[in-house]
C-alpha cells in the first residue's frame, strides 16, 4: 500500500471510531473529555443553521467551520461536499438547493457514508446522494457541481494538490468554493511528523500561503480568506486530549513513516504540545471560483 493509502487508511479507522465513541469531536472540537455530543457543532458557529436537523448529524459533526453560512447557494444549484462525515453540510445545503437542487456527498469511511444517508432519510431530503470515494479522486463528472464546499478535511488529506485539481476539475466553469479548515503556521516538525496529531486535523494542516498557491496553481481565482478562528491554549489542549485516545497513538504510519511509528507510542504531553501550537492554529474558510 502506497504511504497516501496507508494515511487514508488511517485516517478512516480514527473516524470510524469517532463516529461511534459517545464523545463527539473531531477537527476543531474542545472541551476535553467531558465533551458532550453536538459540541463540535456549536463550536463551529452553526447557530440556527442546524434548528431541526436529526440529532445524530449534529452530535455527530466533525467540522471546524461553517461553509455555508452566509453563501449565495441558491434554489436549483447542485453542491457537492468533499468529506461530507454524517452529513451535517449536506443537510444545511439541501435546505439552501431546494427539492429542484440536489446535494452530493463523498466520504472514503462507512461508518460516515452510512450516517450522512440516514440522517438525510430522517431529515427527509430526496436529493442528497452520498457517494463513496476519496476526495484527490473525486466520483463526479468534469463541470458539474455549482459549488464545492468541505469542513475540516482536506488538512487530512496526503496529496492536497491532487484535491486542489479535483476541485478545480468538478466546477462548472463560474462554479465557486468554500472551505472551512484547520491551518497552521510555524509549527514546529516534531508536531507535524506525529501521526497522532494528524487524524485530529493539527499534523497535516498547511499554511494559508500554501493554501491559497495550492488553490491558485489548480487554475483557481478570487481565491481568498474570509474567516479566521483562532484557538488559544486551553482550545488546542482540550482539542489534543479529546482527539488522542492511546490506542490512536500507537496506530501510526503516517507522511513521514521513519518518525511515526515507535515516536507516537510515547504518551502525549497535550500541554506541552499546546504550549507549542497556541495560536498557530486556525480555523479558516477560503473561497475561490473556477474562470
Ligand atoms: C473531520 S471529519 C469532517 C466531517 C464533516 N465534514 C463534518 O464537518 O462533520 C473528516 C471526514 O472526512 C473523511 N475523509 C478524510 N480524508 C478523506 C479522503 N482523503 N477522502 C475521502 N474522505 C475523507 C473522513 O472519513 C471523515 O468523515
Amino acid at each position: 500500500m502506497s504511504n497516501s493509502n496507508q494515511v487514508r487508511q488511517s485516517v478512516s479507522e480514527f473516524y470510524t471510531q469517532a463516529v461511534k465513541s459517545e464523545s463527539g469531536c473531531g477537527c476543531g472540537c474542545g472541551g476535553g473529555d467531558a465533551v458532550p455530543k453536538g459540541f463540535a457543532a456549536q463550536f463551529a458557529g452553526y447557530g440556527d443553521d442546524v434548528a431541526g436537523l436529526p440529532a445524530d448529524a449534529v452530535a455527530n459533526s466533525f467540522g471546524c467551520g461553517n461553509p455555508l453560512a452566509f453563501s449565495e447557494v441558491k434554489p436549483g444549484e447542485v453542491v457537492l461536499d468533499l468529506g461530507s462525515g454524517a452529513g451535517i453540510d449536506l443537510l444545511i445545503a439541501a435546505r439552501k438547493v431546494g427539492p429542484s437542487g440536489r446535494v452530493i456527498g463523498v466520504d472514503m469511511t462507512d461508518e460516515m457514508i452510512a450516517r450522512a444517508r440516514a440522517n438525510a432519510a430522517e431529515a427527509g431530503f430526496a436529493n442528497i446522494e452520498v457517494r463513496k470515494g476519496i476526495i484527490e479522486d473525486l466520483p463526479a463528472e468534469a463541470a458539474s457541481v455549482d459549488w464545492v464546499i468541505s469542513n475540516c478535511v482536506i488538512n487530512l488529506s496526503p496529496e492536497k494538490d491532487r484535491v486542489f485539481a479535483e476541485i478545480a476539475r468538478v466546477l462548472k466553469p463560474g462554479g465557486r468554493m468554500l472551505v472551512s479548515d484547520i491551518v497552521v503556521q510555524d509549527v514546529p516538525a516534531w508536531v507535524r511528523e506525529s501521526m497522532a496529531l494528524y487524524a485530529s486535523c493539527v499534523a497535516g494542516a498547511v499554511s494559508e500561503a500554501e493554501y491559497v498557491e495550492g488553490l491558485r496553481r489548480a487554475g483557481l481565482v478570487d481565491v481568498e480568506v474570509r474567516e479566521r478562528y483562532l484557538y488559544d491554549f486551553d482550545q488546542v489542549r482540550a482539542l489534543i486530549e479529546s482527539e488522542v485516545p492511546a490506542e490512536a497513538t500507537a496506530s501510526c504510519c503516517g507522511p513521514a513513516p521513519s518518525s511515526c511509528c515507535g515516536g507516537d507510542t510515547a504518551p502525549i504531553d497535550a500541554a506541552a504540545i499546546a504550549a507549542e501550537v497556541a495560536q498557530k492554529v486556525w480555523s479558516a474558510k477560503f473561497h475561490a471560483r473556477k474562470p
